[in-house]
């Protein structure tokens, strides 16, 4: 599911002045204030903005065109796919075709849809679209190949069966470059046969090979079961994960966790 930003990525100037979080464009931080996210609404307490040497590394890493990130990054076994029926394929959102974005759109909605409307994110299409769009966001999809494709023919490209996408930013507290998993959906027939284990691994890959610190990842309290799927795989709540609200008349619980595993 998407991320929602943690406290730590607002850091106040000496002067008092609000700067964008270490590692992410001013574009990007100017979108998501237009989106509505979280980017001033926390203090600083407790948190480390993240240092020059890292915010360098992550902006080094998002300059990177498509094809130069899956040289340095994404190995031939990543891209293996588990079956001849199916293709796995490194992209950034800029080279995502608006068939591919919306096929992947349809994917969360059909997965996970049900999961944002009574949550504290709502179900919002055109933000989700805006934030799958982001420019520094890669994807891993999996297609259904075609008849011609296996014939070596490129031009006909299955449907979207599954996708995983990340970001190299930083999160936490103190805050550190991290690679953060914002979506991973397969179709159901595409489940309990390892790929979403696969797409997971490769994110983790990604993460050891550029040299940040964590793989994080935010996921609904009610998704029990891949809670405890990211659990198996080492995940555990992260620090700047949001704890339940006490409220003149109740506790008002959390209703997503923000899941974090190190990678070094
Ligand atoms: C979460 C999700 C991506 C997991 O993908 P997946 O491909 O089913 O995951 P895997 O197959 O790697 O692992 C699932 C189980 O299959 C089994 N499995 C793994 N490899 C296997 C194999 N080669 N053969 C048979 N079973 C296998 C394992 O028992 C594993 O269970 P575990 O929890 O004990 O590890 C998938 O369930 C999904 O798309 N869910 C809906 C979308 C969603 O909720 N996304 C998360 C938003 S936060």
């Amino acid at each position: 599911m998407e991320r929602r930003k943690s406290p730590v990525l607002t850091a106040i100037h000496e002067d008092g002045v609000i700067e964008r979080p270490p590692g992410l464009p001013s574009t990007t931080m100017a979108k998501r204030k237009a989106n509505g996210l979280n980017t001033a609404e926390a203090t600083t307490e407790g948190s480390s903005p993240a240092t020059k040497d890292s915010d360098e590394l992550i902006t080094s890493l998002n300059a990177l065109s498509a094809s130069a990130f899956q040289e340095k990054y994404i190995k031939p076994s990543h891209l293996a796919p588990p079956s001849p029926q199916l293709s796995i394929t490194f992209k950034s959102s800029a080279s995502l075709t608006k068939g591919e974005l919306n096929q992947c759109f349809d994917l969360i909605s059909l997965t996970s849809r049900s999961h944002y409307e009574p949550s504290s994110f709502g179900w919002h299409s055109r933000r989700k679209l805006r934030e799958m769009r982001e420019e520094e966001m890669r994807y891993l999809l999996v297609r259904s190949t075609t008849l011609a494709d296996r014939d070596g023919d490129s031009a006909v490209e299955g449907e979207v069966k599954g996708f995983l996408s990340f970001m190299l930013t930083h999160d936490s507290s103190p805050a550190v470059p991290v690679v953060y998993v914002y979506e991973i959906h397969l179709l159901p027939e595409l489940r309990q046969c390892g790929l979403g284990g696969h797409l997971m691994q490769v994110a983790e890959d990604v993460a050891r090979a550029t040299g940040v610190e964590k793989v994080m990842l935010t996921c609904f309290v009610a998704n029990e079961t891949v809670r405890r799927w990211y659990e198996g795989r080492g995940y555990g709540v992260d620090v700047v994960s949001p704890e339940d609200r006490m409220t003149r008349r109740k506790v008002v619980k959390a209703d997503y966790v923000i899941m974090s595993k190190a990678v070094k």
